[in-house]
């Protein structure tokens, strides 16, 4: 059996026990496919990891940089209270039109918002509102900006809240230094920033699974 089967079946596994799809998980990602949306978002005990620690900071405000289809935003919004909010920011106006759809079809469009542009250009706009702190921002849009979206995450957030990166190995290509790929490079400063950051305290994580040879990083805002 090859690694990447092994790897599957083991997700297949988990999934069913743990982290089953209802329908709204299942539609949301039927609906992305029938719409051409590139089959890149997080795997489903993925997003009950999301959906956990988003419980575990009892949070009631959520920020997600790259909505894509919703996915990882219905297994977020689900974490909320009732009067919650959860503000998602994709660049690409189909990809927003399907998510908006799909939370609406799980019921959480009450408390999850789309908000469509360039993340560099809709980040100050939320910054401008004075929106109170977000307890949990997961940054999963152009690796290339992931610094860029590390320092907003301070900005709008407070001492306690959770910032999580995703992709941040990409089948190991983030060990490269000399790397010219702009995901590595953003990957790599933005990983960097944690690092010497005194506001934040991190670490990360290199995963298998559904989605291959991957790994999220996870920095704790601690002033
Ligand atoms: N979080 C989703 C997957 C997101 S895929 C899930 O797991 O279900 C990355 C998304 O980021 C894509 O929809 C892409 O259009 C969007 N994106 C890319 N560049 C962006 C930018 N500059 N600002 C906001 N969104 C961006
Ligand atoms: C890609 C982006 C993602 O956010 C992800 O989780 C997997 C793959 C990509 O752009 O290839
Ligand atoms: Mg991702």
């Amino acid at each position: 059996m090859s690694d990447s089967q092994l790897w599957d079946d083991v997700d297949a596994y988990f999934t069913a026990l743990l982290s089953p799809e209802d329908e709204a998980l299942r539609a949301a990602l039927r609906d992305s496919d029938a719409e051409g949306l590139p089959h890149i978002n997080v795997a489903p005990n993925q997003g009950k990891l999301l959906h956990l620690l988003a419980q575990i900071q009892g949070a009631r405000a959520i920020l997600e940089i790259g909505t894509l289809g919703g996915y990882s935003t219905i297994w977020l919004a689900r974490a909320l209270p009732a009067d919650g909010r959860l503000v998602t920011l994709e660049y690409d106006a189909h990809h927003a039109d399907v998510a908006r759809r799909n939370l609406a079809h799980a019921g959480v469009d009450r408390i999850a918002e789309v908000r469509v542009g360039p993340a560099l250009e809709t980040l100050p706009k939320l910054a401008d509102e004075n929106p109170p702190p977000f307890d949990l921002v997961f940054i999963d849009a152009d690796k290339v900006n992931n610094p860029h979206y590390v320092e907003w995450a301070l900005k709008l957030t407070r001492a306690g809240s959770l910032i999580i990166l995703d992709n941040v190995v990409r089948g190991g290509s983030v060990t490269d230094p000399t790397s010219t790929d702009p995901s590595v490079r953003g990957t790599r400063a933005a990983l960097e920033l944690i690092a010497a950051h005194p506001r934040l305290q991190g670490t990360a994580i290199q995963t298998v699974g559904s989605k291959g040879y991957d790994g999220f990083a996870l920095a704790r805002v601690v002033a």
